[in-house]
């Protein structure tokens, strides 16, 4: 998720144009750089790592100009350079982009066969060749960008300046937000409100599909087609912090409602749906050789994706696996082969426990595979592999969407050795491939409950402990459920597999205990409704988490919470997770805890 600004009007703007992006900064950066049209030059600086390396080459090295766009790079493509930052210039060219070019191999050797050389990894390079080449070929700068874009898959957000058009920035939006600020005789774009606030409240928020021609003069928005559009501007009531929050009340509001477009951006460009195919950028499997198990090693909500991938993993791949904490896995010796792969999986790629298992592993010459959402983190960088989760910034402490989008690429990851192991066939793969096309709108559903969710809190915030039970691949979930309530709510909850329940459990059953059960149809449904009976027989209050047509477990239970169905087992477990995530919200925030950083706990453990 990178962040990109622009700017076209009568003021100076590099400045202007560095201090956007600061306001952009949450949305994480590897890299940043800025491109001003000047003297009818497209003159850039660009500097890896945090921004204030780029306002220093700015202040040594200061630009002049009227008209310009800046981008802070969250790397998809292509780790963290000054090659691979953004903007990409190309003869009279310059682009920043956020999203991800699908086709960009495809594209990138086409234009190679004409001679031309890349000069960076990214798929964002493309897009500034195919510019300059339809230029070339005599088309005006608008037509040029339109007749790239036509050749582009996947999800851009484009700010385009041309050094022979000094007063026109063109704005491109397809599946990545791009917002234009209105101002008088000068105009903004960015990915984000943050950052034209303290220039203007007027904006247009940019749709699908819509391609915006803007000068100190005016704004033209055209479609791809070129077909001129209406549009109607609205003043944003934010304050900056609001925006960055968009709105919400909390980062962890935020970034729940945010996964059906993460988890959407992290199996994107990944896999092609019409010959099942997969690819994850930075792994290959010819790398590893043969492959008899795989460990898992994690801790906290990253634990419990491993145990939801150790259940994927063996169903479709038929390969024993492990899952350990990172806290335990090197203290206790472990029998470690070496054709074994070990993963690791941490949001931050910096939590202690978890790179200590790294380094035990890597001393027994076993191959590690990194899954991370930080690019250019610890483990990213010392793990021989790694797949990113693209979940973005991951603000609040308690992790809601860098589980889901772990759960993502470990369900992709079964596919991809289920595949090469051959123990599915290609048109099984890609059902299940095609499973996840219909997931995010699944995930929209599910967190259409918010509301009823919300509603709950007020009755159950006033108990002191609670239980979540659940079976099979729902019994790491139910982990992942108490473990959200108790660190941010301070209640305390433990989660229990269902059928645990008569060996001790049960006996903390009474009228003061709330019972969250998930109750999916499936295999386990009969067994999980007999768990429910045993805890209802004892007075207990049961929140159903469940499909809609269970009627039997919603005519029995305290409250029903319902989440769409979904057939696939592996994809249903992240449909099961939104409730219990937004349930210990709405539970913190009315007990008025702090959400976002709750005591006692830090975003990242980096200590042992
Ligand atoms: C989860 O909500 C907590 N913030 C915590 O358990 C976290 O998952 C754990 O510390 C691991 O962090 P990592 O994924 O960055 O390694």
């Amino acid at each position: 998720m990178c962040g990109i600004v622009g700017y076209v009007g009568f003021q100076e703007c590099p400045l202007i144009l560095l201090d956007a992006l600061k306001r952009l900064e949450y949305r994480g950066y590897d890299s940043a750089g800025i491109a001003v049209v000047h003297d009818k030059k497209i003159l850039f600086h660009r500097a890896v790592g945090k921004l204030i390396n780029l306002e220093h080459h700015l202040l040594k090295h200061p630009l002049k100009g009227t008209i310009g766009i800046g981008h802070t790079r969250w790397a998809t493509h292509g780790k963290p350079s000054e090659l691979n930052a953004h903007p990409h210039v190309v003869d009279d060219i310059a682009v920043v982009h956020n999203g991800i070019i699908e086709n960009y191999v495809a594209l990138k050797q086409e234009i190679q066969q004409k001679g031309i050389v890349f000069s960076s990894q990214t798929d964002t390079e493309v897009i500034a060749h195919l510019i300059a080449l339809f230029i070339k070929e005599g088309n005006r700068f608008e037509d040029a960008v339109r007749k790239a874009i036509s050749r582009l898959k996947g999800s851009f957000a484009l700010g385009i300046i041309c050094a022979q058009q000094p007063h026109k920035l063109i704005a491109v939006r397809k599946e990545s937000p791009l917002i234009i600020g209105i101002g008088d005789g000068e105009y903004f774009i960015a990915s984000d409100a943050p950052a034209l606030l303290p220039y203007t409240k007027r904006v247009y928020f940019m749709n699908d599909g819509e391609m915006a021609i803007l000068s100190p003069d005016g704004m033209e928005l055209v479609d791809f087609k070129g077909n001129i559009l209406p549009f109607k501007t609205t003043e944003i009531p934010w304050t900056p912090l609001l925006a960055e929050k968009a709105g919400y009340k909390h980062f962890m509001q935020k970034e729940i409602f945010e996964q059906p477009r993460v988890i959407t951006d992290t199996f994107r460009g990944r896999f092609d749906p019409e010959t099942g195919e997969i690819n994850f950028e930075e792994f290959d499997l010819g790398q590893i050789g043969d492959l008899k198990k795989i460990w898992i090693v994690a801790c906290g909500t990253s634990y419990h994706a491993g145990l939801v991938g150790k259940y994927m993993l063996e169903r479709l791949c038929r390969l024993p696996v492990e899952v350990d904490l990172g806290s335990e896995f090197r203290y206790r010796k472990p029998i470690i082969d070496r054709d074994m792969l070990l993963i690791l999986i941490s949001q931050s790629g910096e939590t202690a426990d978890t790179l200590a298992a790294m380094r035990e592993g890597q001393k027994k010459g076993v191959k590690t595979l990194g899954i991370c959402n930080v690019l250019g983190s610890t483990l990213a960088r010392e793990c021989d592999f790694v797949i990113y989760t693209h979940a973005g910034p991951e603000i609040g402490v308690a992790s809601t969407k860098a589980f889901t989008t772990q759960l993502t690429v470990l369900y992709l990851l079964s596919l991809y050795f289920a595949a090469w192991l051959q123990r599915l066939s290609s048109s099984e793969v890609k059902q299940y491939l095609y499973d996840l096309m219909e997931l995010s709108s699944k995930i929209e559903a599910a967190l259409s409950a918010a509301e009823e969710i919300e509603a709950l809190a007020p009755k159950y915030a006033k108990f002191k402990d609670f239980l979540y039970l659940g079976r099979g691949l729902y019994y790491p979930i139910a982990l992942e459920g108490a473990l959200k309530l108790k660190e941010i709510s301070y209640i305390h909850a433990e989660a229990y597999a269902a059928g645990e329940m008569k060996h001790g459990p049960i006996a903390l059953i009474d009228e003061n205990m709330p019972v969250v059960v998930l109750a999916p149809k499936g295999d386990t449904y009969e067994k999980i409704r007999s768990n429910m009976e045993e805890v209802l027989s004892r007075q207990g209050k049961v929140i159903a988490v469940t499909e809609p047509d269970c009627r039997e477990i919603a005519e029995k239970a305290e409250d029903v919470i319902k989440v769409p169905e979904i057939a696939n087992p592996f994809l249903k477990t992240i449909l099961y997770t939104i409730p219990l995530q937004l349930l210990a919200y709405y539970m913190a925030v009315f007990k008025g805890t702090d959400v976002d950083q709750p005591r006692n706990l830090a975003k990242s453990v980096t200590v042992e």
